[in-house]
């Protein structure tokens, strides 16, 4: 009987070092070392982290972002060649840490933005 329960302890112990491996086996997640930016384009991978998390305030009509917009190719490209959007999301450079009472963003998502950047900011 002991060596019944042990066996099931050791099962469930099996199962929760799987588990707190999520990503590995979910590659999109918050793991740099798992992140993928093979494939970084403007529409899908950069539009879709910034309507997440910064669009409330940076996107049309919002007055909540201080009149910056970043919802249009045009007016991010303005932030991505002056620096702010890398040092407002790594949270550098002195200037107001984005986005904004919110937490930090992933570091796959930095790195996604970031090789947006490096690959010369496409409209792609
Ligand atoms: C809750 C509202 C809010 C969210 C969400 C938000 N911002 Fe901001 N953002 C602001 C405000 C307000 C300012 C003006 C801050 C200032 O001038 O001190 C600002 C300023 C900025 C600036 C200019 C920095 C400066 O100091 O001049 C950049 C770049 C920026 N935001 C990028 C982003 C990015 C990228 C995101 C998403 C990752 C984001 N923001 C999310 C409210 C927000």
């Amino acid at each position: 009987m002991k060596c019944l329960i042990a066996l099931i302890g050791i099962s469930l112990l099996g199962t929760g070092c799987y588990y707190d491996h999520a990503d590995l086996a979910y590659p999109q997640s918050n793991s740099a070392s798992g992140c993928n930016v093979s494939a970084v384009t403007y529409s899908a991978s950069v539009t879709g982290i910034l309507s997440a998390n910064c669009y409330s305030c940076h996107a049309g009509s919002a007055a909540a972002g201080g009149g910056i917009k970043l919802d249009t190719y045009a007016g991010l490209k303005v932030y991505a060649a002056n620096g702010q959007l890398m040092n407002s999301v790594n949270h550098t450079g002195g200037i107001a840490a984005m986005p904004l009472n919110a937490a930090q963003l992933s570091s796959c998502q930095i790195k996604t933005i970031q090789t947006w950047i490096n690959n010369g900011t496409p409209n792609n």
